[in-house]
């Protein structure tokens, strides 16, 4: 039996209450506190129970080297957990490069503080991507990146957009998982009777095309930003979505 089945048998119902010090959380939307609770609930375990093998470690490497992060960046990890991304990132961005990671969890977002606050270019923040990503970083981001947490995300459209408008002109959007979108939602699937059993990652395809639907709708509300996508891959062991910002001045 998997980890998160497992954490799942467990827990039958919801727990309150989150660990003291964490940064206060900001709701998500669409009253997803159940999801909330549930990766509270796993955050203490994630390290330990979701280690990448080192042939993954090294997937991931080049995945993150094909996104492109520069020196003096602005990143966001989106849905960043406990900071997974953290050994990825450190050497790319920099003296001057600044990388918020971002979670709805609290607790995932307290272990990821505890581990890495000696390193101040990275910050922490407990609250949805949906509602931070606007603030965080009013000057604008060069980087988004979703890895691992994409189909967790209450409307996959909303997203697209709130990253277009976000970013930078060249900015870029990463969309990553280790798992074909088929993968992933067959683990999703198999979990039971939970608040991600129903979370769903779209084919690349799909959010290629969703990404097209973002970049129309946004140019009949005269936003001057597009989405286009650079690259699209998928198969299993591999999901891998890239999409670049387009500002018109
Ligand atoms: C499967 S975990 C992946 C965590 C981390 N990226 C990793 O790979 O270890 C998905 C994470 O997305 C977070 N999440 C889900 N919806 C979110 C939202 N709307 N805003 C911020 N974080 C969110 C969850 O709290 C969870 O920690």
């Amino acid at each position: 039996m998997g980890f998160l089945q497992r954490i799942l048998g467990r827990k039958k119902s919801r727990t309150t209450g989150h660990r003291a010090g964490a940064k206060q959380a900001v709701p998500a939307p669409n009253q997803d506190a159940q999801r909330v609770d549930f990766f509270d609930t796993v955050a203490e375990e994630w390290d330990s129970k979701t280690k990448l093998s080192p042939t993954q470690e090294q997937q991931l490497a080049e995945i993150i080297d094909h996104v492109g992060i520069h020196d003096g960046q602005v990143v966001v990890d989106a849905g960043c957990g406990t900071g997974v991304l953290y050994k990825y990132l450190a050497p790319r961005i920099g003296s001057k490069g600044r990388v918020f990671g971002i979670d709805a969890s609290p607790k995932m977002i307290s272990l990821a503080e505890a581990k890495f606050s000696h390193d101040h270019r990275f910050s922490w923040h407990a609250g949805s991507v949906e509602k931070l990503i606007e603030e965080i970083a009013p000057e604008g981001i060069d980087r988004i990146i979703c890895y691992a947490s994409f189909p967790h995300f209450a409307d996959p459209k909303l997203l697209l957009q709130i990253a277009a408008k976000a970013l930078r002109p060249d900015g870029k959007l990463a969309i990553i998982h280790l798992g074909s979108s088929e993968e992933i939602n067959g683990l999703h699937a198999g979990i039971g009777d939970s608040p991600v059993t129903q979370d769903t990652l779209p084919s690349v395809r799909e959010l290629a095309v969703m990404a097209q639907e973002v970049s129309l709708e946004l140019s009949v509300m005269a936003q001057e930003v597009s989405l286009s996508v650079q690259t699209s891959q998928e198969h299993p062991g591999l999901y891998f979505f890239l999409g670049a910002s387009l500002k018109r001045s």
